[in-house]
């Protein structure tokens, strides 16, 4: 495998310049997304939907919106019997990218919850300007509900009851990557050379690194770097995680946490034949392991790891409840039925039903949308109160 080189523009060479030249590809991706003026999301440039750079499931309409909604209105509805008048519920939408979801949510919710506004409040937590200017422009002509942006810090003071969603959140969390290199495990690093050519290298692990990676080893029993990988074998480890998971403990007071994300097992993730790993870059409706190509003008992405995920929510206080397909969960909330129910719309509205078919079967599709993984966990609750809906007809 090339290393990768590219042209670096003139505000990453600055950040790169006052980080001594060289940094960890975390701090890399971090720039690339988050950064306030530059980065993809930081921006606000980021464009998710069909014209866009990348599908989301919410960006394809609002019947994703509308299934999860069956979801969220149980748990909401077990939470309301355990405390009766204690006070409004909260959805909390983590990186809520152009508002798609929480904007059908509310529609969805509407339907669903009786007197929607005096039970539950919208809560939206963002962490890049740029998309919030733009959520809050999506959503500036709702009432039904009340809803306020903050921070899941600011949430710590009062921790919320309720739900917190994490729809293609933690895959866009910068993660560390490993790469092996004369067999060893190093880090891998971007730099900029004398030419103002951005270049990847390797760096050494810490002593803290190395030892989380035995740690890993011994409880999941997968070996990393895998047995037989060749030198260049790369893949993610996901550092940022754990701190996010605490944070977002923190906020909840009693309530679950939803992941929906992309995700593999530990025996799938760290094999010898992914030897580039699960990074993404997208743009234009295309996936490219081209990472370092015209940097914050495309998205960078990572699987997750369900175990590393899984392990690191259970040591910052969650419980794991249960986890499944996407298309397992939509099939049990009803999108079957749903999909039927698109043949008694009115001919008038063929291209509707026709779009709409086609975005119900893309999410449950086991080639794309149907394999992410719904996560779930929970905080100072009944836990066999709390499962994902189970499909009809399994036992
Ligand atoms: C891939 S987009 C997901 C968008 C949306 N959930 C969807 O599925 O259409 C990631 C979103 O998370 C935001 N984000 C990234 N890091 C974040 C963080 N630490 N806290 C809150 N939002 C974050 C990004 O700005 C962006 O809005």
């Amino acid at each position: 495998m090339e290393p990768k080189v590219a042209a670096c523009p003139a505000w990453l060479a600055h950040h790169l310049q006052q980080a001594g030249g060289v940094v960890t590809f975390r701090q890399f991706m971090d720039w690339v997304l988050n950064d306030p003026d530059h980065g993809y999301y930081g921006s606000g440039k980021a464009c998710i939907g069909p014209q866009g750079d990348f599908v989301t499931s919410p960006s394809l309409g609002s019947d994703f919106a509308a299934l999860l909604a069956r979801q969220l209105a149980d748990w909401i509805g077990v939470l309301q019997a355990r405390s009766g008048e204690a006070g409004r519920l909260s959805i909390v939408d983590v990186g809520p990218g152009e508002g798609h979801l929480a904007a059908d949510l509310i529609v969805a919710l509407a339907a669903l919850i009786p007197d929607l506004g005096d039970v539950i409040e919208l809560i939206l937590v963002e962490r890049n300007p740029g998309m919030m200017r733009r959520q809050q422009q999506r959503l500036a002509c709702v009432q039904d509900i009340p809803i306020r942006w903050c921070s899941l810090e600011e949430l710590h003071d009062a921790p919320i009851r309720g739900v917190i969603l994490a729809h293609e959140l933690l895959d866009a969390l910068p993660v560390d990557r490993l790469i092996l290199q004369q067999q060893q495990l190093w880090l891998q690093g971007v730099a900029l050379d004398a030419n103002g050519v951005l270049k990847q290298l390797a760096l050494p692990l810490s002593d803290a690194q190395q030892q989380s990676i035995e740690l890993f080893q011994q409880d999941l029993g997968v070996p990393l770097p895998p047995e037989n990988a060749e030198d260049g074998w790369t893949s993610e480890w996901h550092v940022s995680l754990e701190p996010w998971l605490a944070q977002a403990g923190a906020a909840l007071e009693q309530g679950v946490l939803l992941v929906i994300d992309y995700a593999l097992e530990a025996r799938r993730y760290y094999t010898r034949q992914r030897a580039e790993g699960t990074l993404l870059a997208y743009s234009a409706q295309q996936g490219s392991k081209d990472w370092l190509h015209t940097p914050g003008q495309q998205d960078l992405t990572a699987h997750l790891c369900i175990e590393s995920l899984t392990a690191a929510a259970v040591r910052m206080g969650w419980t794991a409840i249960s986890s499944c397909r996407q298309g397992e969960a939509l099939l049990a909330l009803g999108l079957a039925e749903r999909l039927h129910s698109l043949q008694s719309l009115d001919p008038s509205q063929l291209a509707t039903a026709f779009q709409r078919r086609e975005a119900l079967l893309r999410l449950v599709d086991p080639a794309g949308l149907g394999e992410f993984r719904w996560l779930l966990y929970g905080k100072e609750i009944e836990i066999d109160l709390f499962k994902l809906s189970e499909p009809r007809g399994c036992g």
